[in-house]
């Protein structure tokens, strides 16, 4: 079973990371201490094939909404508890085929989320690697500094600013949604009670969002949950 400290620590680092990590980070950085890692972690995840496991990697890349939400019982057939295995699973096997624990695991997701976009039908890119974990979990800074549903687009760009992103990273980070689901109480408000919406889009998710109760029906971000594309821009 994953330990939730993983993510912690990886929250954390994420949320610090940007500004403190940038100076030595380099797609190279295990090509002496442990050539073996990368493969390692594609491996794992491209055996796993499942689309939790993805939506589990990139969402942990940006975290914590994980922490917050416990969601065991909400997903149907798509089991977190499975996805956070996989997690550790992929730390073991690097441990493993490197003979010491050499890769953080901020590197780790960060090179899993990769693969799984890739595995997904996404874009490949060079991960830059070097980022260190933290030594101290901060589950108070992820419920604090982590963005709100109910944010509107200055509370977004404000709440990014601090964080070092602009509003370029705004668009293109939130295209991640492009992956996965929503909780019909996340965006219950917006369907009924919203005018900034299209009307035929709202009736569409009232018809499985109702006014009450189905707090946990799912409804997918875009029309291919299970691809990363551009549909949800
Ligand atoms: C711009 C600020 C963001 C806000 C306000 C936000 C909000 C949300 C919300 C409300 C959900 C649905 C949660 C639920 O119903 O349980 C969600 C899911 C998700 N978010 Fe974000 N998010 C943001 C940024 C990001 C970023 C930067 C990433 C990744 C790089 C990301 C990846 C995901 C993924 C993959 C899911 C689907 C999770 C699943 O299906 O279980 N989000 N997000």
């Amino acid at each position: 079973m994953a330990s939730p400290t993983h993510f912690l620590v990886v929250v954390v680092l994420l949320l610090l990371g940007v500004a403190t990590t940038a100076f030595s980070l380099s797609p190279n950085f295990y090509d002496k201490v442990c050539p073996q890692a990368l493969p390692a972690i594609r491996k794992v995840v491209e055996a796993d094939g499942s689309l939790f496991t993805s939506v589990v990697m990139v969402h942990s890349f940006w975290i914590p909404h994980l922490l917050s939400k416990p969601r065991k019982n909400a997903r149907g057939n798509l089991n977190p508890v499975r996805g956070f295995e996989v997690v550790d699973q992929i730390k073991a096997e690097v441990d493993r085929v490197c003979g010491r624990p050499v890769v953080s695991c901020a590197d780790i997701l960060a090179v899993a989320a990769r693969d799984s976009v890739v595995a997904l039908g996404g874009p490949t890119w060079k991960v830059r690697l070097g980022r260190r974990d933290s030594t101290r979990a901060r589950l108070d800074l992820a419920n604090t500094e982590l963005p709100s549903p109910s944010l509107d687009l200055p509370g977004l760009l404000n709440n990014f600013r601090k964080q070092g992103l602009n509003r370029r990273d705004l668009v293109a980070l939130s295209g991640a949604h492009t992956l996965g689901v929503s909780r019909c109480s996340i965006f219950r408000n917006r369907i009924y009670n919203a005018t900034n919406i299209d009307p035929a889009f709202a009736k569409q998710r009232r018809a499985t969002c109702p006014r009450t109760g189905g707090n946990t029906n799912l409804a997918p971000f875009d029309s291919t949950p299970a691809h990363f594309d551009t549909a949800y821009f």
